[in-house]
């Protein structure tokens, strides 16, 4: 047996050749060839998860990042080793990148178990890597420190302050409607993202960065910093030093992430209005933990936290960068202060009570951050319905919705596929109106599409040219982070899965209520059981690869559309 210090550092988890000290011996054999003394080799050994890489825009900036990280690791006394983990981008894979998630999560997890590291930091930012590395750490079970990426920040074009990616729709459905030309929206093109870092916006990359300082897994105050800001640089610096005392602690995930610090980043979400998708990955990072997010317990959170932040997509004029010097989520969270739990632990070794209470009194712009007496809007963002379409849930960001289309009944418009969609949307013969509901199906977590951001659908163009700027859009879809409308998203079960999502058919009348928290589709028992019976599934498909894992073992949208053998049982 090693004994207790050989079992750390460079040493942890020797080769089983069935000859422990000459696993010693190779391995320190190949670590000479990289030319470490051996009074580096043992020092506490700092693994970063680097997920630069050239089909990730949003990281663009993370060599510079990963120097600052291993500056504050050696100057600390560890021995900082980067390693590469896949990295994740929102358009630059096919068929999107929640279907990668779990793969990068997987990735992460068995690097940091597999590799000699006490302790690990990892780099994330675009949407799904921030996520991916939590839920791989947590399951990892070795000390381990969330850096963000830190946020784009914004630019012009012509009279109009830009940033991705709210504004990205806005031109769009503004060329879409005829109001913009050819040459006009190549010129925006070119505006809309100009600096490295992530979305400009409440996006889902700085909702999931809000939640990791929320759940305590980033040092305080780093969330929103901007990629660009020389503060960016000094928090890699200081999670690198951070990262060494927690080498040689036993501050492992599983104490962070709590039944209690998962609530107060579920409050979190709900007072910056964030992205839809932060309940899935919340969700799923829970899930990693033993912990169930449960939507009608989301629903009591969301009854009792206001709306304070008023970022784009929520409001109309701020970007993150305005957020960071606002006060960030450390203002968040001192006006949530009475509705936290504040003995959770964070990764600084102090409670998040103990934290708030040192930031007392710091600065904070109110036209960005509302105080909880006067919210932007008394009840959170985001809401779970339940009904006959939605037996296991769906959910709504009602604030950035229309609230006149919050209580209706209308007719559904349906579409089988998003080639159907494609294919008709526009049609100038389709029979629809501004009053009837448009219904995707089959474009959840189960099908052939894995969940894509597709539940923003588009507006019929002949209903855009005639001034529609919001009709009520269901489906098992997820939508962007820096998207708008009534959209009702992640019906499950999904279609694919057999839910009732796949009986619907245009015509059918549906009830939506989100004062009720009710999503209804009207037709009686009788004609569903007909339905169900003469449905027929389309031949599968052959797969192989991580297509066949993927599809044999993703959960729905409500256990965060993780793999069912990834998560920890309760
Ligand atoms: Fe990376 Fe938006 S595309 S955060």
């Amino acid at each position: 047996m090693a004994n207790k210090e050989e079992e750390r550092g460079f040493l942890r988890g020797l080769q089983t050749y069935g000859d422990r000290d000459f696993s010693i011996y190779m391995r320190r054999a190949f670590a000479r060839s990289m030319g470490y003394s051996g009074d580096e080799l043992a020092r506490p050994v700092v693994g970063i998860a680097f997920t630069h890489s050239r089909f990730n825009p949003c990281h663009r900036h993370f060599p510079e990042l990963l120097e600052a990280v291993k500056r504050g690791v050696t100057a600390a006394g560890g021995l900082a080793l980067e390693f590469p983990t896949i990295s994740l981008h929102e358009s630059t894979l096919a068929p999107n990148s929640m279907k990668f998630r779990n793969l990068m999560a997987m990735d992460t997890e068995e690097m940091i178990r597999a590799q000699p590291m006490d302790a690990v930091v990892l780099m994330g930012g675009c949407d799904k890597t921030v996520p991916a590395q939590l839920m791989g750490a947590a399951s990892a079970g070795k000390p381990a420190i969330q850096l963000i990426g830190g946020p784009q920040m914004t630019s012009r074009y012509k009279d109009d302050r830009v940033g991705a990616c709210t504004d990205c729709r806005k031109f769009w459905t503004q060329f879409r409607a005829g109001n913009l030309g050819k040459a006009e929206i190549e010129a925006v093109e070119g505006r809309l993202v100009t600096t490295a870092g992530t979305c400009a916006v409440m996006g889902t990359a700085s909702t999931m960065a809000a939640i990791a300082e929320a759940l305590g897994m980033t040092l305080p105050g780093t969330a929103a910093i901007p990629a660009v800001h020389a503060d960016r640089l000094r928090a890699a610096e200081a999670t690198g030093t951070r990262a060494v005392a927690l080498a040689k602690s036993d501050l492992t995930p599983d104490k962070i992430i709590t039944a209690g610090a998962v609530e107060n980043a579920a409050r979190v979400l709900l007072a910056l209005g964030g992205s839809t998708n932060g309940v899935i990955h919340l969700a799923a990072i829970a899930g990693r933990a033993g912990v169930k997010l449960d939507l009608e317990r989301l629903n009591e959170l969301s009854d009792t936290t206001p709306v304070l932040v008023a970022v784009k997509p929520v409001g109309t004029e701020f970007y993150m960068e305005d957020f960071f010097a606002a006060g960030g989520i450390g203002a968040v969270l001192r006006e949530l202060k009475p509705l936290l739990n504040l003995d959770c632990m964070t990764i600084t070794g102090e409670t998040l009570g103990q934290r708030l209470s040192a930031e007392e009194g710091a600065y904070v712009d109110r036209r960005v951050i509302k105080p909880a007496s006067t919210p932007l809007e008394p009840q959170g963002g985001l809401v779970a319905l339940f009904g006959s379409l939605a037996p296991d849930g769906a959910i709504i960001k009602r604030s950035a919705a229309t609230p006149a289309l919050f209580e209706k009944t209308g007719r559904a418009i349906v579409f089988s596929s998003l080639d159907d969609l494609g294919a008709r949307i526009d049609d100038p013969t389709l029979d629809v109106t501004a009053d009837d509901f448009l219904i995707l199906q089959n474009a959840g977590p189960r099908s052939t599409a894995a969940m894509p951001e597709a539940g923003f659908l588009p507006i019929p163009r002949k209903l855009l040219e005639a001034g529609v700027k919001d009709m009520v859009r269901i489906s098992d879809a997820r939508m962007s982070g820096t998207a708008y409308g009534t959209i009702v998203l992640h019906v499950a079960p999904e279609a694919a899965a057999g839910g009732p999502l796949a009986l619907v058919r245009t015509g059918d009348r549906i009830r939506l209520s989100v004062k009720e928290r009710r999503l209804d589709l009207l037709v009686d028992e009788a004609e569903l059981a007909r339905r169900r019976s003469g449905s027929t599934r389309g031949a599968e498909v052959p797969l192989r690869g991580y297509d066949k894992l993927f599809r044999q073992s993703v959960l729905q949208a409500p256990d965060g559309c993780d793999f069912d053998f990834l998560r920890r049982q309760p």
